[in-house]
């Protein structure tokens, strides 16, 4: 049954083929919104629209990089094409290279900047232009991080993540006050430590450059969680079917933590 009735809306979750975006996803599909599977990895984001399909949802997968303006404004001339509207962009796409700052060369910079704050830009723009179209209003909800408004410790050496995070948050808050006047909300959600491919990847590479078991690293970072387990995507996905429902029309321009507690400053 669905908590949030999102019937008749259409929705873009970028880097929707695994993690986050394949559970928000799944989630706006069973509320019952018509979604649009963003991914790079096409073969996954058709493994989602099938999950999708399989739970009697509609969903149309797609092959987008975030990084480029061709692909972000096709993708939603397809889904105007296929569903006839475009209401909810969740800008969910991102990447993470654990470097100390040191070492940071231009290629570690310049990926985390382009997928995670120039495609939030770029998908944006494209969403934002339709939704002002259709004259409805609409919902775009960033997924930035925890290290979007604080940085993530001495031992986690990943400062291109944070300062990418920080510009996605910024440009999301400004985004926010420029499209009110079209009823377009904008918000982000803060994950906290999110048990994703993702996060394997951070304590593999932490591991490393500690000489530590990867095992070591992961009960670490959970037993600085308060309420002491890792959050599973589905909790991220909560909170974006919430913010996607009338329940919340009047969050404009603010920041959701869903963290068990963690980094609450
Ligand atoms: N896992 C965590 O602990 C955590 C915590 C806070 C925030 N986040 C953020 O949440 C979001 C989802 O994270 P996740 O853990 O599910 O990550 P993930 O690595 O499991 O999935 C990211 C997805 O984005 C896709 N992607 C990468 N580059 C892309 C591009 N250029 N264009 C389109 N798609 C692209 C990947 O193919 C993948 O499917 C990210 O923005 C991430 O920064 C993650």
């Amino acid at each position: 049954m669905p908590t949030y009735e999102l019937a008749n809306q259409v929705a873009i979750v970028s880097g929707a083929g695994q993690g986050m975006g394949r559970a928000i996803a799944l989630r706006l599909a069973r509320e019952g919104a018509a979604v649009i599977v963003a991914d790079i990895n096409l073969k996954t984001a058709m493994r989602v629209a099938e999950e999708i399909e399989a739970q009697a949802g509609s969903a149309l997968p797609l092959k987008v990089d975030v990084t480029s303006r061709a692909d972000t404004a096709q993708m939603v001339g397809e889904s105007v094409a296929c569903f006839g509207r475009l209401d909810i962009l969740i800008n969910n796409a991102g990447v993470l290279a654990v470097t100390p700052v040191l070492e940071m060369d231009d290629s570690a910079w310049d990926w985390q900047m382009n997928v995670n704050a120039k495609g939030v830009l770029y998908c944006s723009q494209a969403a934002a232009r339709q939704m002002i179209a259709q004259g409805e209003g609409g919902r775009i909800i960033t997924i930035a991080s925890t290290a979007g408004k604080i940085p993530a410790g001495k031992d986690v050496p990943i400062a291109g993540y944070v300062a990418s995070k920080h510009a996605a948050v910024g440009l999301s808050k400004q985004m926010a006050l420029e499209l009110a006047r079209y009823n377009i909300l904008v918000n982000c959600v803060f994950p906290g430590i999110v048990d994703t491919e993702m996060l394997e990847v951070v304590h593999g590479a932490i591991a490393k450059l500690e000489g530590l078991p990867a095992a070591e690293v992961r009960e670490r970072a959970e037993a600085s969680i308060p309420l002491g387990y890792f959050q599973s995507p589905q909790k991220v996905a909560n909170m974006v079917a919430f913010l996607c429902s009338t329940d919340a029309d009047y969050s404009v321009g603010s920041v959701f933590d869903v963290t068990g507690g963690a980094f609450p400053y």
